[in-house]
């Protein structure tokens, strides 16, 4: 057996948490492989929202098993937080989840360093999530870091308090000093520590080799997107994790060898937030009204989401790198009321077209290249077959699929579970 493997295309928010929520029926095992609550994955069914941060979105089918896998850096505060809020709503983790001891621990210091960071590089800053994810990465490569397993340790204790040391030490180097609400959360941090211990911590990569020679069907997902990955995206405006398929090898202990299909989920515009270039962004009435008719404000952080139009050059870019099988659409309907959608096909820098993705897209003027295909103007989101798809949308479709070269296999039409389109070429 193979793994699948679910992932963004763009600057995430794409709508992984949704996807891998429909698809999870078909698999046994669902496993998060990079990322940590830096994620919001969003969630709708029978009326209900849920946003899901470190949890894998397999947690709400029946009988799978969910697993956090040692590629993930997991905040012990915050998975208590979610997995207290999930247990409110009836869904029991401690049956349902596995956590790789090798994850690495996010510390209440790394928080800080992230803010620390953040407020060193002044108007250059990121735009971080401020979930400490930097510092936390920064701390595994460096051979710094504290991760699951070692809770379990004898000297635990003492290895968080070096760690917490040298973190103040980096901090005074940046010029904070005042740290008076470290107490408190590190008392937080210490029983939610505790409480992690209540989970089925394991050696993830024996699980999923395990589970693969067994036959069981195994689905990766992804967190952020491809444009934000460490070694592809738009560096420095990204995040400290390899998103991109191959991170699934890394972050779950599955070879290369293991991969199967590979679903690249893209909406039907796009959008980012944070800092960073974005060549197709909008700053005009239409990006506005994307925003207003997406609703494009953070699942975590509620921040305002930057709109532009779909970018084919960064998109064929992310195929490449993922080796994309399946491409999934979101959020077409909220394009149903426009009369013109554009779609970027190149970009023209100092006079040159170019269509393949450049190592530069910040320091330098890029007017987008767009081809314009006419609005479908049809209510979408009642849709469930594919037959039913307006013309104008099903052109536009195939518009995409010729620029990327790989079939739309999936469709989303609205925010619930059941307002998917499973076309026939899944
Ligand atoms: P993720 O991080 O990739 O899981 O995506 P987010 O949950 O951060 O953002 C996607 C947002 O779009 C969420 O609010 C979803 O409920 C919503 N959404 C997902 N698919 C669709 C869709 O097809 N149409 C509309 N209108 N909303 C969608
Ligand atoms: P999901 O999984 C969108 C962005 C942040 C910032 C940059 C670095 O929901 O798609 P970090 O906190 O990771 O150091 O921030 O990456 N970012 C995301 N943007 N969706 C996400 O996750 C993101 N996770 C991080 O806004 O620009
Ligand atoms: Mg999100």
């Amino acid at each position: 057996m193979k793994v699948d493997v679910l992932l963004g295309l763009q600057w995430g928010d794409e709508g992984k948490g949704k996807v891998v929520d429909v698809l999870t029926p078909r698999y046994d095992v669902v496993a998060r492989f990079q990322g940590g609550p830096n994620a919001g994955h969003t969630l709708e069914f029978e009326g209900k929202k849920y946003v899901l941060r470190s949890i894998p979105s397999g947690i709400f089918q029946h009988g799978q098993v969910n697993i956090i896998g040692n590629g993930v850096v997991l905040d012990p505060v915050l998975f208590r937080e979610e997995a207290e809020a999930l247990r409110q709503s009836g869904v029991d983790l401690t049956k349902v989840l596995k956590i790789s001891k090798k994850a690495h621990l996010i510390l209440p210091t790394h928080r800080l360093l992230d803010a620390a960071n953040e407020a060193a590089k002044g108007a250059a800053k990121i735009g971080t999530t401020g979930k400490g994810i930097g510092p936390t990465y920064t701390d595994k490569t460096s051979r710094n870091g504290l991760r699951v397993g070692d809770t379990l340790m004898p000297d635990f204790a003492q290895r968080y308090e070096a760690a917490k040391q040298r973190h103040l030490r980096q901090m005074e180097a940046l010029g904070t000093t005042n740290h008076s609400n470290l107490p408190e959360l590190e008392k937080n941090w210490l029983e939610a520590v505790e409480y992690l211990r209540n989970y089925d911590l394991i050696d993830s990569e024996h699980y999923i080799n395990n589970a693969l020679k067994e036959g069981k069907k195994v689905l990766c997902e992804g967190a952020q997107g491809t444009m934000l990955d460490v070694d592809f995206g738009s560096y420095p405006f990204v995040t400290s994790s390899n998103t991109v398929s191959a991170g699934a090898c890394t972050g779950l202990g599955v070879a290369p060898n293991k991969i199967g299909r590979v679903f690249g989920i893209f909406k039907a515009y796009c959008t980012r937030v944070g800092s960073g270039p974005f060549p197709t962004e909008l700053f005009d009435e239409t990006g506005k009204r994307m925003r207003d008719i997406g609703h494009e404000y953070g699942a975590v952080t509620g921040r305002e989401r930057r709109c532009g139009w779909v970018d084919l050059v960064a998109l064929k870019y992310a195929v490449m790198i993922n080796g994309v099988t399946d491409l999934i659409m979101m959020k077409s309907d909220v394009l149903d009321d426009f009369d013109t959608i554009r779609a970027c096909v190149a970009y023209k820098i100092n006079g040159e077209t170019v269509s393949e993705l450049p190592f530069d897209i910040q320091s330098v003027d890029i007017e987008p290249v767009y081809v314009d295909l006419p609005g479908w103007k049809t209510p979408m989101n009642q849709l469930s077959d594919e037959s039913a798809l307006p013309k104008n949308f099903t052109d536009y479709i195939a518009f995409i699929e010729k620029e990327l070269g790989v079939p739309v296999t999936i469709l989303s039409v609205g925010p619930d579970r059941e307002q998917t389109i499973v076309r026939k070429n899944f």
